[in-house]
């Protein structure tokens, strides 16, 4: 069958709960673009264990995380879901590109320096690979895009350093992927330290607005949340962090403009203004959470899902990786 669509990639770690950030820097724009590409979304597991994790809670949180995605409006008729340990191929690539990956380069990389101060007592190769192995997911598949928040910036240009330098090599084998970002919520700020990012692993949890929380957190959290003493309604990410970071998140949720935002604003209080934000994202995230509960109660449906997606998957993968090894010369039956 003849190419027709543009392929187009990217993953969640099952870790953690996941938060409003990751909704908008990634889940959001997934449901945007599954009829323009060919999609392929996993759940990255295999990832997960660069950080200890309970067992029981992560079969618990991927069967989530799948419900998630569909709940999110991620059609399963149209995209390929998959659990990336379902895929041998991504291992095994793993290998291969580690050969071409030098150590300096992944010393360098921020998220490894940042988990690697978290979890002193188990800095773990894994940890050190994690961008080889996501290289692997990109590059298996021949994505063209691959929409992701912007803190992954930098694990997308060491693929495409990856691809680059393979190609180079042996002739063009994969195709060099670029980043897609959101132009607004490609990153989301922690609602109590408005110049760090959200995060599904951070400390304060008033910090993040979970996808789980109900309507009572949400208002209460965005009630709490830090802006600064001017009282004005602006976007102006430099001088006011906090109330544009809210602004952000009113504007996507709300499917505004920026300067809509703004406008609805005008004149207004931060009282007003925050809980506005709360009644926009409680009321976006209530059917989000009952569909997605609906889901979890039908283990059969998500595993055919998961099935269907890591057989598609498979063969996708599997014909990359044996042109890889046909390549570097291994010897095939
Ligand atoms: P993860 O699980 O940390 O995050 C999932 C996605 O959410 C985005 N994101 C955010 N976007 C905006 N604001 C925020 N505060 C915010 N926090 C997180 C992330 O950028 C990401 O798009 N390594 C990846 C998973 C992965 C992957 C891949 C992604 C594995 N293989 C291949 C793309 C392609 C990760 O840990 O994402």
């Amino acid at each position: 069958m003849e190419k027709t669509k543009k392929i187009l990639y990217s993953a969640v770690q099952p870790t953690n709960n996941l938060t409003i950030g990751n909704y908008l820097g990634a889940i959001k724009n997934w449901v945007a673009l599954q009829d323009e590409y060919d999609c392929f979304y996993a759940i990255a597991n295999m990832h997960a264990i660069t950080v200890r994790q309970n067992p029981a809670e992560l079969r618990q949180k991927t069967l989530a995380l799948l419900a998630l995605y569909i709940a999110c409006g991620v059609d399963p008729e149209k995209c390929t879901l998959y659990l990336q340990s379902h895929v041998p191929c991504h291992a095994e690539l793993a290998w291969v590109l580690n050969t071409f990956t030098y150590v300096g380069e992944m010393e360098r990389m921020t998220q490894f320096k940042d988990k690697s101060s978290k979890h002193a007592d188990n800095i773990n190769m894994g940890l050190m690979d994690y961008p080889v192995l996501m290289a692997a997911d990109i590059l298996l598949y021949q994505a063209d895009v691959v929409p992701v928040g912007i803190d992954q910036r930098q694990h997308l240009e060491i693929t495409r350093d990856i691809a680059n330098r393979f190609n180079n090599i042996y002739s063009p084998t994969f195709t060099v992927p670029e980043a897609v970002y959101q132009k607004v919520g490609a990153k989301i700020n922690d609602l109590q330290e408005p110049l760090k990012k959200m995060s599904k692993s951070g400390e304060n949890p008033n910090g993040a607005i979970f996808m789980t929380d109900d309507r009572d957190t949400i208002l209460r959290k965005f009630k709490r949340a830090v802006t600064d003493s001017e009282m004005l309604v602006k976007y102006d990410p430099e001088n006011k962090p906090g109330v544009s970071n809210l602004l952000s998140i009113y504007s996507v949720f709300s499917e505004k403009t920026i300067q809509q935002a703004e406008a609805d604003f005008e004149g207004k209080g931060y009282g007003d203004f925050k809980l506005a934000v709360g009644e926009v994202v409680a009321d976006k995230l209530a059917p989000i959470q009952a569909e997605q509960a609906r889901l979890l109660a039908d283990k059969k449906y998500l595993d055919s899902v998961l099935l269907k997606g890591g057989e598609a998957a498979y063969k996708a993968a599997r014909r990359t990786l044996s042109k890889v090894y046909k390549k570097i010369g291994f010897y095939q039956l």
